[in-house]
């Protein structure tokens, strides 16, 4: 098909790439959006139901289910495809699974002459992330994780309802593996520019331990959220197309994704969960921020605990 304009493709037509498509429509990212799924016809039946809703969307986006292929001329490649965790699994226990699938999923994007930039969401998603980077061998700004986008989004939802306070106005990161190692960075959660460990000290009514709860909350969100429904998707979705409205619109916002890091944060070769400056070329540069020495701490063991997983693979 011809390239009318930016292009998204989507591998993986599941609970998350389908929600995806559908945020993607409802706020008119992109101009073109192919959907791949090795069930076609799910592939097929989303591209039809989505076609319907055009009527009803912001701007003009042509949706048609496609194959490789439509990768050539592809801005953006994201993908969603594989195994989810089941109650009770972790994110780390379907990385032989979904790393099989990767290899030839990547491979066949690759073979079609893609050049863009992928964005990848499966889970484990910072081992997938370097996965895909080794397999496309595309420069690593150009390969990015959805990392703890989402960790993040829950952290500043949660702050702002303790707190009473727009989640929008909660400047907070979650970092590290997006799984059961990440931490939040409470030397830099602010509200409004006004320190959290402030309100704390200042207000009886807020306390330390309510704070590591919310924490337990936030990395624990998916589980609470599986057992009752089976699988999450609608906050990772919003995550993926903030992220590709930050790429397509060349936004240079600040995110928190699964990068590369190279020295940052005192690790290399590896990719996981940091605040980072995202635009049209993919990872811009990565904001390093001064942790304290318990959050390097645990920073330094969730890089660990990552590289564990990876070296069998790529060690
Ligand atoms: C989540 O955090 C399961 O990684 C997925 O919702």
């Amino acid at each position: 098909m011809a390239h009318l304009g930016k292009r998204v493709v989507l591998i993986g037509t599941g609970f998350v790439g389908s929600s995806y498509a559908f945020a993607l429509l409802n706020q008119g990212v992109t101009e073109e959006l192919v959907l791949i799924d090795v069930n076609q016809e799910k592939a097929e039946g989303d591209a039809m139901d989505l076609n319907h809703g055009l009527p009803f969307s912001p701007s003009p986006t042509k949706i048609w289910f496609g194959d490789y292929r439509d990768c050539e001329n592809a801005d953006l490649v994201v993908i969603t495809a594989g195994a989810n965790q089941k109650p009770g699994e972790t994110r780390l226990d379907l990385v032989h699974k979904n790393m099989k699938i990767f290899e030839s999923i990547v491979s066949e994007v690759m073979k079609s002459g893609f050049n863009g930039i992928f964005l990848v969401a499966t889970n484990p998603v910072d081992v997938l992330t370097y996965a895909t980077w080794k397999f496309s061998g595309l420069p690593h700004e150009r390969v990015i994780g959805s990392g703890t986008i989402l960790d993040t989004a829950r952290f500043r939802y949660l702050l702002g309802q303790y707190f009473q306070v727009d989640a929008r106005n909660v400047h907070a990161y979650i970092i590290g593996e997006h799984g059961d190692t990440e931490l939040p960075v409470w030397s830099h959660a602010d509200i409004g520019g006004k320190a959290v460990t402030e309100f704390i000290r200042e207000r009886k009514q807020y306390k330390q331990e309510d704070l590591e709860t919310i924490f337990a909350n936030v990395r624990d969100a998916a589980y609470h959220i599986i057992e009752r429904k089976g699988a999450t998707y609608y906050g990772i979705a919003m995550g993926l197309a903030r992220l590709t409205k930050a790429i397509l619109q060349n936004e240079n916002s600040v995110l928190t994704v699964s990068a590369y890091l190279n020295g940052e944060y005192g690790h290399a070769d590896i990719y996981i969960g940091v605040p980072a400056i995202v635009n049209r070329g993919g990872i811009r540069e990565i904001v390093e921020l001064k942790l304290s020495e318990t959050e390097k701490a645990k920073f330094s063991h969730s890089a660990t605990v990552l590289k564990n997983v990876l070296n069998p693979f790529f060690g």
